[in-house]
């Protein structure tokens, strides 16, 4: 097979790309190593920017969305024993919508296969090669055994945060940037009425708690643990008085319900530059990731997507590969700042380890400097909503 660009990874990232693509008139062939159903069955965040929404709108994907999605027009900040409401429209005239990102994936995924896109779930042994050669390509086999290579002109990682494409590069040609946190999120999901009409993210001296949303009878709530944490030393009743005890101290309660789903999230930040080696590039998870507080993951692959469609219709236009780079350029600018909000939500929220009295002082002084400042709550307000794509 040949075709103009050969994407790894087809998760959220690689199939936006492919769609992008397809409506520049450019064919692409989208390989992953899991199933559609394993994609599936992975539980993601589950908050999408304003600039998500559009351009899964713009271009033909937003029936469910838009119907079944929750716009949200704000959040909370729970401290120092009081909920305070951020709002989005007010300070930055823009929406999140509550979309369990699984269903974007879902959602992207049917339109691909409607369009008779060639993706290829459930390969095998996939590697890539001649990745700074004019023809790169990808081999792999497929379910039947069979082995195939796919050429291409350029190559595109966006195989999450174990990327096959990203180990291909020489460690010399990429710095990596890492940042580890001493602590992991217990998530759970419970059926159960919402516990408020928007998020709540959650500071207390016991730890940060989230509370989030699925549907009107699903929840999913989240409660910073230790990343070792074992998840089987959790029962209903400790895990509910635990959230319970966290937001209490805020004053909230939240409704409870028999718990479904139980995991520990460990996390950190990654980043690595330039997001470009040869003829390949790399998108989303792939080459970065963040931790959790404000659920940039999958928002950030999807700007990376849209930067790179882009530029690539450039590079394929004039075979000028400077658009490249300039992807990889435009694209980090993204991601450090994403990386930065991420972090400082993080840090702020979260109980730091071996904390004291003084940390946990400094901390709800500084909620209540974002939250009585209209610079402050304006900057955390543009940030979770999304800046505009550069
Ligand atoms: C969810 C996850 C997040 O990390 C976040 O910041 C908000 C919501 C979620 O899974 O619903």
């Amino acid at each position: 097979t040949t075709t103009s660009v050969g994407i790894v990874g087809g998760g959220p990232a690689g199939l936006m790309l492919s769609h992008l693509l397809a409506r520049r008139g450019i064919d692409s062939v989208v390989v992953d190593h899991r199933s559609r159903d394993e994609i599936e069955q992975t539980v993601r965040a589950g908050i999408l920017e304003a600039d998500s929404v559009r351009l899964l709108s713009e271009t033909g994907v937003s029936e469910r969305v838009l119907s079944e999605g929750d716009r949200h027009h704000g959040t909370y900040l729970a401290f120092g024993g009081q909920l305070h409401h951020i709002d989005f429209q007010e300070l930055a005239g823009a929406s999140v919508w509550l979309y369990p990102q699984t269903e974007v994936f879902v959602d992207l995924a049917d339109a691909r296969a409607a369009a008779g896109a060639d993706v290829r779930f459930g390969v095998r042994d996939t590697s890539v090669h001649d990745v700074t050669g004019e023809r790169p390509s990808i081999r792999f086999t497929d379910a039947d055994g069979s082995a195939h290579e796919v050429r291409c002109r350029y190559l595109v990682g966006a195989d999450g945060s174990h990327s096959l494409c990203r180990h291909a590069v020489p460690p010399a040609e990429l710095r990596q940037y890492r940042k580890e946190y001493p602590f992991a999120w217990f998530g759970i999901l419970c059926e159960a009425p919402k516990s408020a009409p928007e998020l709540i993210y959650n500071h207390s001296d016991r730890g940060f708690a989230l509370i989030s949303q699925r549907t009107e009878t699903t929840q999913r709530m989240y409660f910073q643990c230790d990343p070792d944490e074992d998840v089987d030393a959790w029962s209903d009743d400790r895990i509910w008085s635990e959230l319970q005890a966290r937001v209490g101290a805020n004053g909230h309660r939240l409704e409870e319900g028999p718990i479904t789903g139980k995991s520990v999230l460990r996390f950190r930040s990654n980043v690595v530059e330039p997001m470009r080696y040869g003829n390949m590039v790399l998108a989303g998870d792939a080459a970065h990731t963040v931790p959790p507080t404000g659920a940039k993951g999958l928002n950030l692959a999807l700007a990376d997507v849209r930067v790179l469609a882009e530029t690539l219709e450039r590079a394929l236009a004039d075979g000028d590969d400077e658009a490249l780079d300039e992807y990889s350029r435009r694209a980090l600018d993204r991601v450090w700042r994403s990386q930065h909000f991420s972090y400082w939500m993080t840090s702020m929220l979260h109980r730091p380890h071996g904390a004291d009295e003084f940390d946990l002082r400094r901390q709800v002084a500084e909620l209540r400097s974002v939250v009585r400042s209209t610079a402050g709550k304006t900057y955390l307000a543009e940030a979770y909503t999304g800046w505009p794509t550069r």
